[in-house]
């Protein structure tokens, strides 16, 4: 079995960077789920031809695109659209378990991160990782990060948005964000990024533990 770890949890509550950093830790390849319904949403490309690609020819094409085009408050929009069609998710579901299957020589595992990785694309993962923060906290840290681009918004705006889009993942039909006990939550309201990382190195450490596979 494939060392996996899934990360699930809603926008602005920091999984990117956690699952980032973990993966650099521990020798993983890492798979922005996220980036690829919006890359999906970006190049308008169809059920139909989403059903043709592997995983090596979709992330070629992804590659290409500059990163800040992906997050673009249309491209947001959009993806959280087209990210509700069975088909599309399909796809997405079928190219995300291939690349967790064979994350590559160089790499001793893969991690995943978006809202459905522990519920539906790799619901066997040995560690499965549920995190988050008070709305507030997350709306606080986004406006922040923010101010130091060249956007210009409102914190108001910010928690708005935020709230908006948790709503929206957690009360789709189709695979919606949903934490459950199989799950280790962690709510990192009142730590630093540097506790909240140490924290969640030792839950990896001894989830694989546990499951008796050397990482
Ligand atoms: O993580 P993000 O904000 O980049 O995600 C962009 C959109 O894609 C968001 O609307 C939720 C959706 N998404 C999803 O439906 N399933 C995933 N596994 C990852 C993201």
């Amino acid at each position: 079995m494939t060392p996996v770890v899934a990360i699930d949890g809603p926008a602005g509550s920091g999984k990117g960077t956690m699952a980032r950093k973990l993966a650099s830790h521990f020798g993983f390849v890492y798979l922005d789920t996220g980036m690829m319904y919006r890359a999906v949403a970006y190049l308008n490309l169809s059920a139909d031809k989403l059903s043709w690609l592997s995983i090596a020819d979709f992330m070629a094409a992804v590659r290409k695109i500059p990163d800040a085009n992906l997050r673009t408050d249309e491209v947001s929009l959009k993806t959280s659209t087209i990210s509700k069609q069975p088909e599309i998710r399909e796809s997405m579901v079928r190219l995300q378990r291939e690349f967790a299957k064979n994350p590559g020589k160089k790499y001793k595992g893969a991690i995943l991160d978006g809202r459905d990785i522990g519920t539906v694309v790799v619901p066997d993962a040995v560690c499965k990782l549920f995190i988050t923060a008070d709305v507030k906290v997350r709306a606080e840290r986004r406006f922040v990060a923010i101010k130091q681009t060249n956007k210009q918004a409102t914190f108001d705006e910010v928690y708005e948005n935020l709230k908006k889009r948790d709503e929206q993942d957690s009360s789709r039909n189709i695979a919606p964000m949903k934490f459950d006990e199989s799950y280790v939550l962690v709510d990192t309201s009142k730590e630093t990024a540097k506790e909240s990382f140490a924290k969640v190195v030792k839950i990896v450490e001894n989830a694989f533990a546990a499951a008796n596979m050397k990482i």
